[in-house]
């Protein structure tokens, strides 16, 4: 059977439907994309973003053949390096050595390396970290308090991959907030993120303070912040975990949950 790219759905009407409410299939048209995209109209984007046109990560980005994908199928996009910027718009770009998505090497060491990719996320509703109930479900916070320091814990239990994953701008964020006339300031912060810098036509890794993939067999990881406890805090203190998949600095442009989302609260011990 030859495969038409636009007619996959009247037969396969299940796969369709799963498909069609994914990131994959308005991986063009969503806001958070469309608003950066705008900022830089690359024809590299579309590569990944839109192979299919309208349709963004269609059926046949996927099924070349009839049958079942190829193990690897997700690498083409979920894993490359940082383009040399300046070939960006030349048709042929070229790659430096440092990744900008991480997201199959950081698997491939990790003790989920037997699952598949759609194992965990499905092949086509690929539910991913828009999923919040699911993001909820496998970060917890801990905190400590140690002579003059609070050991806040973040663990990821169940990800086959470092925490964030993928796109460069995904933070996980620790804040300790402080009621203060009716409202709740943070007082201090810290970013589980990967930061990289770019040095001429290179690219380098400032650094990494994700919680990174679980090995050896385990499922669950952790990354451990310290605050400063020699200010004594007022009642109500609180530590709250946040997850941003944009640039804060988009909150004008895109909608407030496709910025940032609220994934846990942890009164602290006194
Ligand atoms: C006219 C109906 C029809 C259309 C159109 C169609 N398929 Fe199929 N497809 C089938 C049938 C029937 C089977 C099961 C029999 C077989 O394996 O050949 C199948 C099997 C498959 C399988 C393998 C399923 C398995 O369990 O291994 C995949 C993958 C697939 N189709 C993808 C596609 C894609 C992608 C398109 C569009 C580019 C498409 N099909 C278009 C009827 C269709
Ligand atoms: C992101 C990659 C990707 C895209 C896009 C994709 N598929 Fe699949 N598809 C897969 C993978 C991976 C499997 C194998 C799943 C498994 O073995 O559990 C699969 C399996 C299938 C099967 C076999 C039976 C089933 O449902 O599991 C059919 C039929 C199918 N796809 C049709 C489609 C159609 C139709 C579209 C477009 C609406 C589509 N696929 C888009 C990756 C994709
Ligand atoms: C043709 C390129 C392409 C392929 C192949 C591809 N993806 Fe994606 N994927 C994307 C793009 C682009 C996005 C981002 C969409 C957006 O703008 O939100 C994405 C997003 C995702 C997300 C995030 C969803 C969320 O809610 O955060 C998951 C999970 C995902 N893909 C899994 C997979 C898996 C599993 C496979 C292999 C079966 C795969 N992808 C294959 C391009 C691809
Ligand atoms: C053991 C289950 C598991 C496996 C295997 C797994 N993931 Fe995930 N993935 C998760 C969980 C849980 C999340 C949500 C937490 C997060 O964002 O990291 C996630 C998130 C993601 C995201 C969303 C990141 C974001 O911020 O939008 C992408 C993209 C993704 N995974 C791609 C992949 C790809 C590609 C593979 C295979 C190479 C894979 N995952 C393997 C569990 C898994
Ligand atoms: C090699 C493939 C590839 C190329 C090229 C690419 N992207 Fe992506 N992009 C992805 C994947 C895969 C994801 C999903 C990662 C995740 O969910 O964290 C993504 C996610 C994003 C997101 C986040 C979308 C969301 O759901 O919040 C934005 C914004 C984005 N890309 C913009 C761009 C722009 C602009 C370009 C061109 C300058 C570009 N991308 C080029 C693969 C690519």
């Amino acid at each position: 059977m030859t495969l038409a790219a636009s007619d996959c759905g009247s037969c396969h009407e299940d796969a369709e439907r799963a498909w069609a409410a994914s990131r994959h299939a308005s991986a063009r048209t969503n806001e958070t994309y469309a608003v950066s995209f705008a900022a830089a109209r690359h024809e590299w984007c579309e590569t990944c973003h839109a192979p299919q046109a309208e349709r963004g990560v269609g059926c046949v980005s996927c099924h070349t053949t009839h049958a079942r994908p190829a193990d690897d199928v997700c690498a083409k996009c979920h894993q490359f390096d940082y383009p040399v910027r300046r070939t960006l718009d030349s048709g042929l770009v070229e790659y430096t050595d440092l990744p900008m998505q991480n997201t199959v090497a950081e698997w491939r060491r990790s003790s989920f390396s037997t699952k598949a990719c759609a194992d965990c996320h499905g092949a086509h509703d690929v539910r991913g970290a828009r999923d919040v109930a699911w993001l909820r479900s496998i970060l917890s916070l801990d905190a400590e308090l140690e002579d003059d320091t609070w050991h806040v814990t973040v663990t990821a239990n169940g990800a086959g991959h470092a925490v964030p994953t993928g796109d460069p701008f995904r933070v996980l964020r620790v804040a300790i907030h402080v009621p203060f006339e009716g409202r709740t300031p943070v007082l201090e912060s810290a970013a589980l993120e990967r930061v990289a810098k770019q040095d001429g036509d290179r690219w380098i890794l400032v650094d990494d303070t994700r919680i990174p993939a679980p090995t050896d067999g385990r499922t669950r990881s952790s990354v451990t912040v310290e605050f400063s406890a020699e200010v004594s805090l007022p009642k109500g203190a609180f530590v709250r975990l946040t997850y941003e998949y944009a640039d804060p600095m988009h909150r004008r442009r895109i909608r407030d949950d496709d910025v940032v989302v609220s994934i846990a609260d942890l009164e602290l011990p006194r």
